[in-house]
């Protein structure tokens, strides 16, 4: 058993209380490898960003769990080396079981996900509370978020059909009853690059996606019902046109992309919304300076010389998100 604390890390608490009060966003960044990580700290530390580290559990299946969580404890010691010791939260992502999430617990991970929005409302609650309780009897206090409503997108572990937007009628209950630290809920926004299907939107003259808006009057309507409760925001990817289309120039093929608006980024991170997920985006700066060297420097077989670009490009895109999208930026 080894505490979070005992690695430097913190758990969301204090810092979703600042955000909610201070009207930004924390980053919750996913992260499979070194470069990620590397880039995620250099970053937040660069803009002065609490962030929160997110390990899916396709994250696990490919990195392992144990190499996660000493990388996590490196990425702690890497932020003082650096200058500037930022809060660094280990955050478990969608996780589906009580049993991975209090392997986590046991593990470092100072907050878990549980993530019961695909099962029956009571059950989803039972599951949900069974965690919380585990998590907040820990010596050391692990926050625990839920999720309400089901987001639309394929990711490994992760898929859904169709949407269902948060009943704001359900989300009084469900913390009340279930002791959550925050609430994951769905307005409009889904995992991957292609979050609304091309129906769903209008296109420019040059044929770009201009997505529909997210669905700000629930929203609205959750936060009258919970008044300055933590509300997180899964599917948060803007899916950069200017990476897809350098994907597209050296050979990929990604039709359809279309993320979410910054602006309206901007404009939940002003909420109650304290937690902005982001992974696609990474994934996409990260294959487009890959397939630009490939195809510039065909002789070129060393992976540092593939991977500092996408690793700089990287680093680039999460000092952007902070200061310019969630306003975390100088909030560490
Ligand atoms: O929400 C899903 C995250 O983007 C993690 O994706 O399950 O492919 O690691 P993954
Ligand atoms: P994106 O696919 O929009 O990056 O969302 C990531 C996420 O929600 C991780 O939990
Ligand atoms: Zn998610």
């Amino acid at each position: 058993m080894t505490s979070y604390k005992e690695l430097g890390l913190v758990n969301t608490v204090e810092l979703f209380r600042k955000a909610v009060k201070g009207g930004y966003a924390i980053p919750a960044y996913n992260f499979n490898n070194m470069e990620q990580l590397q880039a995620i700290i250099q970053a937040c530390v660069e803009t002065k960003s609490p962030v929160i580290l997110q390990v899916s559990a396709g994250a696990r299946k490919y990195a392992n769990q144990t190499m996660l969580r000493y990388m996590a404890q490196g990425a702690v010691e890497y932020s003082k080396e650096l200058g500037y010791p930022i809060p660094i939260v280990l955050h478990l992502d969608h996780g589906d079981s009580f049993e991975l999430c209090k392997s986590c617990i046991e593990t470092g991970f100072s907050s878990v996900m549980i993530d019961g929005s695909h099962l029956p409302y009571d059950e989803n609650v039972a599951l949900t509370k069974k965690v919380v309780d585990f998590a907040h009897s820990q010596k050391d206090y692990v926050s625990v978020e839920g999720e309400l409503g089901v987001l639309a997108g394929v990711e490994d572990d992760v898929a859904a059909e169709k949407s269902h937007y948060t009943q704001p009628s359900e989300v009084q209950d469900f913390v009340k009853k279930t002791g959550v630290d925050s609430l994951a809920i769905s307005i409009g926004t889904s995992h991957g690059r292609t979050k609304f299907k091309p129906e769903q939107c209008t296109r420019t003259k040059d044929g770009i996606l201009i997505p529909p808006p997210l669905r700000f009057d629930i929203l609205e309507e959750i936060e009258k019902r919970l008044p300055g409760f933590p509300i997180v925001l899964h599917g948060s990817s803007s899916v950069p046109i200017e990476y897809v289309k350098i994907i597209e120039q050296y050979g990929g093929k990604l039709s359809d992309s279309v993320g979410i608006p910054e602006e309206q980024l901007r404009k939940a991170a002003k909420s109650a919304v304290c937690k902005i997920n982001i992974d696609s985006d990474g994934r996409l700066a990260m294959t487009a300076m890959i397939r630009k060297v490939f195809s510039e420097k065909p002789d070129e077989f060393d992976p540092r010389k593939y991977l500092g670009p996408a690793r700089d490009e990287l680093k680039k895109l999460y000092a952007h998100k902070n200061q310019d999208v969630l306003g975390s930026a100088g909030q560490a």
